[in-house]
């Protein structure tokens, strides 16, 4: 049974991570057989080549410090508002250059692949990181079921706007949808996650609930939340940071220390979790997944290209 998504997380279920490793553990040991508690929505994954050694930040580091402008410009505002957003019914139009366009609906896409947990590291743009584990299944596997069109070169994804349910998108903080874009390569790659949990349960909504995109070479921004479109096109997407300000935020927003954002380096990184005078990091190229996906970027020039 690879299909164990139920919703609901709520603070009261912060769970510490030495606690989380002895029941990965124990999953490890039941063949990943589904320990589910009373009120627990557990997902059921299996471990991922893909994951670092890292040692993750807590869930309570990775959902109270959030950027969701859906929600408000403030880091804490997606943890105190994100539980208006109703993620349940939910379902993503996939349109554009694809054979078997419809409205999939959550359980569907679930579905399409069993869920791995990949434990990534994530760096934003703004020169923070965390590293994060993750439930979900890659993006490809959705894209072979709905069927590529031999058209296609790009995908665009969409996140939901309500402004009944979402303040930041009420006062018109930014261009509504939140809109991101990627290649049509990178979206295949075998990294871009399509993910649906965060340390083994359901995803929190100020994480990008039900289903979000998770890119781990590039800065978060590309990392679109709360996903309803997903459209195959021939044409690069706009992106709504890239529109916004396309001197500061390109489509690529391939994690490079060696080109910096306009307005701060991006040579090094503040891990969050670590107190505000730990020692900052060296950022690494790609976010440290160059072996696995510097070949994509062969022959292109990485400061035109940012
Ligand atoms: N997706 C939507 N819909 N709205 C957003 O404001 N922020 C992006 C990205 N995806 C954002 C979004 C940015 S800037 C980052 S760094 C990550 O989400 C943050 O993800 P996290 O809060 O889960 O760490």
């Amino acid at each position: 049974m690879k299909q164990g998504w139920e919703a609901g997380l709520g603070r009261a279920d912060v769970t510490p991570r030495t606690a989380w490793l002895n029941r990965r553990q124990i999953m490890a040991g039941l063949g990943g057989l589904a320990l589910a508690g009373p009120g627990q929505a557990r997902m059921v994954a299996s471990p991922s080549p893909y994951s670092t050694d890292a040692a993750p930040n807590s869930l309570e580091d990775i959902t109270n410090y959030n950027n969701f402008y859906e929600f408000g410009f403030n880091k804490t505002d997606p943890a105190a508002l994100a539980h208006r957003l109703t993620t349940d019914p939910w379902s993503v139009e996939i349109d554009g250059l694809v054979e078997r366009p419809g409205s999939y609906g959550l359980a569907d896409i679930l579905g399409f692949a069993p869920l791995e947990e990949r434990i990534y590291r994530f760096r934003c743009v703004e020169a923070w990181s965390m590293v994060i584990p993750w439930t979900g299944l890659p993006l490809a596997a959705l894209l072979d079921r709905v069927g590529v069109a031999p058209a296609a070169q790009y995908v665009a994804f969409a996140s939901v706007a309500r402004p009944d349910e979402m303040p930041g998108v009420a006062a018109k903080l930014l261009d509504w949808p939140y809109r991101e874009g990627l290649r049509l390569d990178e979206a295949m790659h075998p990294l871009t996650l399509l993910a649906t949990g965060l340390y083994g349960e359901a995803l929190p909504k100020q994480n990008g609930a039900p289903i979000r995109l998770v890119v781990p070479w590039k800065y978060g921004f590309k990392s679109a939340k709360s996903i309803v479109r997903i459209t195959l096109t021939d044409t690069q997407p706009m992106s709504t940071w890239q529109a916004m300000q396309p001197k500061e935020y390109g489509f690529y927003a391939n994690v490079n220390p060696e080109v910096d954002h306009p307005r701060w380096s991006q040579a090094s990184e503040r891990r969050i979790g670590e107190g505000f005078f730990a020692e900052r990091v060296d950022t690494v190229k790609f976010n440290g997944y160059g072996d696995l996906v510097a070949g994509l970027y062969a022959g292109q020039d990485l400061a035109a290209d940012y």
